[in-house]
């Protein structure tokens, strides 16, 4: 039976030329087995800090985060990340690129079955046909396809993603935002989603967990979204609930940049 992952007390203060700078002060969350969240709030107050500790790219200065009862504090197989940039190495094809990661995580099995593996998550996102294509060959939105194949050939529980869609334009982000609820509607993996965009974050997760402003930013409000399943883009347009939690999730941003300016005034 799978326990949930729990940030726990976190805290992060980065030492700077002008003191220490508490980014984040005892923030917690619990993430259950397969659950969908965002972490939505303004530019700067620490959202992707907090997932590059889950990721174990970084450390927690106190608390931390834990897995199974066991504190995480390196990354591991278990956690797939996708960034806002695909980060492909461009010397690599597509196919060598989520190879690497296929590699990784099947260490034991022969070559070909590994290869395999990385073909599967390429057809998996739909872009199977570019395997042997070189990054700088391919479009934002199929490169962004390539990373999500990559960390999905880790075949991890977690997948940990850092404004993946920021860079694409409109149609193409909706084109991937439906990929990974497609995904997620699969396997369930349980995801932890950074992210800007207010429809976005409805539409996609099962819970929003909102951040304070900086410094020591901590959890302002966790908003369940218990929008029906399976989702669809339209009722963005039409239903009373996705008004009323859109309307509850710029309430809090905007009290909270109101609040921020008069402290920064
Ligand atoms: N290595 C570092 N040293 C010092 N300060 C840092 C470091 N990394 C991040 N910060 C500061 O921590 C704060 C939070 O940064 P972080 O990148 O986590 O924010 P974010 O919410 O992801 O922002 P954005 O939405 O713009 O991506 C910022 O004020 C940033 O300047
Ligand atoms: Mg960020």
């Amino acid at each position: 039976m799978q326990r949930p992952l729990e940030i726990s007390s976190l805290s992060k203060t980065f030492d700077t030329p002008t003191g220490p700078h508490t980014v984040v002060k005892d923030f917690n969350v619990k993430i259950q087995p397969g659950e969908f969240i965002s972490l939505l709030g303004h530019s700067g107050c620490g959202k992707s800090t907090v997932l590059s500790i889950v990721a174990g790219l970084q450390q927690a200065t106190l608390g931390g985060v834990i897995i199974d009862g066991t504190e995480v504090n390196t990354p591991g197989l278990d956690r797939g990340v996708v960034f806002q940039s695909p980060c492909l190495l461009p010397w690599l094809s597509a196919l060598d690129n989520v190879l690497l990661a296929a590699r990784q995580a099947h260490p034991t099995l022969a070559a070909a079955a590994q290869r395999e593996v990385a073909l599967k998550y390429l057809n998996l996102v739909g872009v199977a046909e570019f395997a042997s294509s070189m990054p700088a060959e391919l479009s934002q939105g199929t490169q962004q396809r390539v990373a999500i194949a990559r960390a999905l050939s880790l075949e991890p529980r977690f997948l940990l993603f850092d404004e993946p869609f920021g860079m694409l334009d409109s149609m193409t982000r909706f084109e991937l935002q439906d990929l990974v609820l497609e995904l997620w509607e699969q396997d369930r993996k349980t995801v932890i989603l950074v992210t800007h965009d207010i429809d976005e974050a409805i539409y996609l997760s099962d819970r929003i967990v909102l951040m304070t402003d900086g410094p020591e930013a901590r959890v302002g409000l966790d908003l369940p979204i218990s929008l029906p399943r399976p989702r669809d883009r339209r009722m963005a347009s039409s239903n009373a609930d996705y008004f009323r939690l859109r309307a509850e999730v710029i309430r809090f941003l905007d009290h909270h940049s109101r609040q921020f300016n008069r402290e920064a005034a």
